[in-house]
């Protein structure tokens, strides 16, 4: 990224108020934190923003089961989703839920914005009906066989064995999720964005270069075959906002969430006058505009979202990163194969730092589902934080507190190595930037290595018996410290409590810009442990809690 450019948006998808946050949503969050963190510590200003996505039926049936009003679900769960997510660090500038005040006004707007612009029409459509609960049933409150291939127990969006998508009222045998009677069909007006007015922007901006390779072709597709109108109304029993001038109809969940984006930035003008609708939003706004994004909500937001904003004249996302699934042991995040792991469960046994440092290990910047293993979860933190990254820490610590009062010397004794550093450093702010975190533990792992290599060629503990080896021994110590700091602040986005605990023992905070000054002539403090191993037990211990 352009150096000059510094004002920065970033926003995570909205998680559902249903329900807890799961390593999934984790997943998400650190993928953008560590980029959001990275930025920060290279002094661009940048608002980090998310929300929890209040509406939808989901919500609605879930309140209804706990005998509570939605309203209540929606502040017990902001809470705990905002204290799971600062447990994990997620350093967020602004969390918000999308039925606050600003976003109704904000959604009805855009909505009376779009209507006077032609761009939404009216229509009544055929859908299916419980009349057992008197209610229509949305796509997914439906099962029956695909129209297409015929195989049972498909949702009334999409076939998952053959991948065609249909109109819940193409459904062959439809029966419904909540009362498992057979739905009726029944008309009802609903109100519509008229997508395909928007193809021909759409089909350009495809090609912006906002969205990853694959991801385009994946919308080249969806553009091949044809826009649909998209409905944006939803009947009555319905949790969300209502529709002006009109009885019993409310937005769809995905009018209002993403709108929430903006309405977020409007929140915060009303704290701050760093910000206005106006700078983050308008046409000619200089803020770049980030959205991190799974890969199956990629339709709402490279097609839907992109064309509301052009259709009120907004700026559109700079860039849409969008991520893959996280499989748990080969299984998908599923709540009935007991694989549905909920991040504050997982706080319960290990800490976060290390989640977040694993996923770094695995992310990158394609779609690929990403599979998490828990033996290799183990493997990895023991063998590049414990035995490698802290050891390095840890042996030159105790020579320098035994026999140089933890103070550095006032060289540096390996300029060679140093540079290696240095210019690995520059290859990490690349990655950082592409969100290849991968490469960056690869390479911080390689880095590790050859200072720990350089300690034991050098073996400190043998020149140490020698009296006038001992200058040298300051040095080649004082050395694999500054290597030590250097790691640190490199990881400082990723790990940034065990990095926080580094600051104390170096006696520094650990800056970005001070890579190229060595630390010289500086005293430390005592090293204490700066993280423990994990124990095969524990892993034994926590696998034994998923399946019960
Ligand atoms: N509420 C919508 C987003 C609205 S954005 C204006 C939503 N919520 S969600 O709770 O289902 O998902 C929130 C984010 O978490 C999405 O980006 C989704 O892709 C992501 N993930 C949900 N499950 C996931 C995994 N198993 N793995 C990785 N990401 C996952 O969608
Ligand atoms: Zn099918």
């Amino acid at each position: 990224m352009n150096n000059t450019i510094k004002n920065i948006l970033v926003t995570c998808a909205f998680p559902y108020a249903n329900g807890k946050l799961h390593l999934g949503h984790i997943l998400e969050q650190v993928q953008a934190d560590i980029w959001v963190r990275y930025h920060r510590l290279r002094n661009r200003q940048v608002t980090f923003i998310c929300a929890d996505d209040a509406h939808g039926t989901a919500i609605f049936l879930h309140a209804k089961k706990l005998n509570i009003h939605p309203n209540e679900l929606i502040l017990v769960m902001k809470k705990q989703h905002q204290k799971v997510l600062s447990q994990f660090s997620i350093s967020h500038d602004y969390y918000s839920t999308t039925d606050s005040k600003q976003n109704k006004k904000l959604c009805c707007h855009i909505y009376q914005t779009l209507k006077e612009k032609k761009l939404i029409s009216k229509k009544i459509i055929p859908q299916l009906y419980d009349t057992s609960l008197q209610m229509f049933l949305s796509d997914r409150l439906v099962k029956g066989a695909c129209p297409v291939c015929l195989i049972r127990d498909q949702f009334g969006d999409h076939c998952d064995s053959c991948g065609a998508t249909y109109n819940g009222v193409e459904l062959i045998q439809p029966q419904s999720i909540l009362s498992n009677s057979q739905p009726v069909i029944k008309k009802s007006m609903h109100f519509f964005l008229e997508l395909s007015k928007f193809s021909n922007f759409l089909k350009n901006w495809i090609h912006s270069g906002s969205l990853q390779v694959p991801v385009v072709n994946k919308v080249k597709e969806w553009l091949i075959t044809g826009l649909k109108n998209w409905n944006i109304s939803r009947d009555k029993p319905y949790f969300g906002f209502k529709i002006p001038g009109v009885i019993k109809k409310y937005f769809y969940v995905w009018w209002d969430a993403p709108i929430g984006y903006i309405s977020c930035i409007q929140e915060l003008s009303l704290i701050s006058s760093n910000f206005s609708v106006d700078k983050f939003w308008k046409k000619d706004s200089n803020i770049l505009l980030y959205h991190f994004i799974g890969k199956d909500i990629i339709y709402f937001h490279s097609l839907f979202w992109p064309a509301i904003l052009e259709g009120i004249g907004y700026r559109k996302p700079t860039k849409i990163f969008a991520h893959g699934y996280l499989t748990i042991n080969g299984s998908k995040l599923s709540k009935s194969k007991g694989m549905m792991i909920s991040a504050d469960h997982w706080l319960k046994y290990f800490d976060s730092d290390s989640l977040r440092y694993y996923f770094a290990s695995k992310l990158s910047d394609s779609i690929d589902d990403i599979e998490m293993n828990l033996n290799d979860y183990l493997f990895k933190i023991n063998s590049d934080i414990v035995n490698n990254i802290v050891n390095l820490a840890s042996r030159n610590a105790s020579f320098l507190k035994k026999y140089f009062s933890n103070k550095l010397s006032k060289v540096i004794v390996a300029p060679k190595l140093y540079q290696l550093y240095y210019d690995a450093i520059k290859e990490i702010e690349y990655f950082f930037e592409n969100r290849n975190f991968q490469k960056i533990i690869k390479k911080i792992i390689y880095l590790s290595d050859i200072a720990n290599q350089y300690i034991s060629e050098e073996k400190p503990w043998l020149l140490i018996q020698n009296f006038q080896s001992r200058n040298h021994v300051h040095n080649i110590c004082s050395m694999g410290i500054n290597f030590f700091r250097i790691l640190m602040i490199a990881l400082k986005p990723i790990i940034p409590k065990i990095t926080k605990k580094a600051e104390i023992f170096l006696n520094i905070s650990l800056s970005w810009d001070d890579i190229q000054k060595p630390l010289l002539n500086h005293k430390i403090n005592d090293f204490y442990s700066l993280y423990s191993r994990i124990q095969p037990e524990e892993i034994t211990n926590f696998l034994k809690t998923l399946n019960s």
